[in-house]
């Protein structure tokens, strides 16, 4: 395991390590966190966009992907995916879809970037095991930060990496321990005053990231459980037509699709004139797509927060929808 700068490292680290040629690419879930697809702009990493539904990312298209590149001479080396509660589209991969999609990573012969970071969110009894706990084959590579569990912005991730990579001069080592030399190039260090903040949280909660995290993952799912109950409400009292939403089981994002176009100069109106903030999920899609939809954030908000911005957000649905 390596301890990053966020996961937002961890991501670039994975990229540099593992892709090496131009003809290596790099399967993402669309719509997509754009951390991952920033990390691999800039690291000039080609992106194949496997769509992604309520269930996960569609594995037959990530078949058909993997078959394309073959056919073309290149090949899906890394599929980047968050099977919990993905950002932004707040979807989760069901027990058997994970095994279906370590079974295609064997079968089709690459690695998986797990994307770990709001599983902890799942409801006590609905958790479901990550993507790492059922790899029998070293096929994933995982990721997860301390952003949303002790502060945002902690900017502490980290990187389980037991992958056996070949080195330069024909040893082999770890992935892990590529990640690290890799990282003494870039930002040396993790900062020791973050980490030493992390540390103390974690020993006030016994040493453990668990006991932690059902702390906050309660907080988490009462936001959500707020702002849903909230939408809901006003429906009740009448919303313009076509305005509908998903209902996420956890994590902390609710996509909002309205009968009109959703973009940046809506977002600007909505600050200024309704004050009240979200994102166009235009930014989230890789090809077309998401331009009448929005998302909706719950993460560190009081629940009279989350009440303001529901109220704001049905006067922005009201001011700005004509019937
Ligand atoms: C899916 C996902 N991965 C990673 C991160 C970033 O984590 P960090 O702040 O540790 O870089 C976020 C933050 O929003 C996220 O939503």
């Amino acid at each position: 395991m390596v301890v990053t700068v966020g996961a937002q490292e961890a991501m670039l680290l994975v990229l540099r390590a593992l892709i090496r040629s131009t003809d290596d690419l790099l399967a993402v879930a669309d719509p997509c966190y754009v951390g991952i697809t920033g990390a691999a702009r800039l690291l000039d990493v080609e992106t194949v966009p496997v769509p992604e539904g309520h269930d996960g990312l569609r594995l037959q298209q990530l078949r058909a992907a993997c078959r394309a590149a073959r056919h073309a001479g290149r090949r899906i080396r890394l599929c980047y995916v968050a099977p919990d509660f993905s950002n932004p589209g707040g979807n989760r991969m069901p027990r058997h879809q994970r095994e279906r999609l370590l079974e295609l990573a064997e079968a089709e012969d690459f690695l998986i970037l797990e994307d770990n970071v709001y599983g902890f969110t799942a409801a006590p009894g609905d958790e479901l095991p990550p993507l790492k706990a059922l790899d029998r084959n070293r096929r994933v590579i995982h990721l997860g930060t301390f952003a949303k569990v002790c502060f945002p912005g902690a900017r502490i991730g980290y990187v389980v990496a037991d992958q056996t990579v070949r080195t330069a001069d024909g040893g082999s080592t770890l992935l892990a321990g590529q990640l690290a030399r890799l990282k003494s190039m870039v930002t040396v260090n993790t900062p020791p005053l973050s980490q030493a903040v992390i540390g103390g949280m974690l020993l006030e909660h016994g040493g453990s990231l668990a006991n932690r995290c059902r702390a906050l993952s309660a907080t988490y799912r009462r936001n959500l459980a707020l702002l849903l109950d909230g939408l809901d409400r006003l429906a009740k009292a009448g919303l313009p037509p076509g305005v509908e939403w998903s209902r996420p089981a956890g994590g902390l994002f609710v996509r909002m699709r309205l009968s009109i176009p959703v973009d940046d100069a809506l977002l600007a109106r909505s600050a200024d004139s309704y004050g009240v903030l979200w994102t166009p999920m235009a930014h989230f899609h890789l090809g077309p797509g998401g331009n009448d939809m929005l998302r909706l954030s719950c993460s560190y908000l009081t629940p009279e927060q989350i009440r303001t911005g529901v109220l704001r957000l049905g006067e922005f649905l009201h001011g700005e929808i004509r019937r």
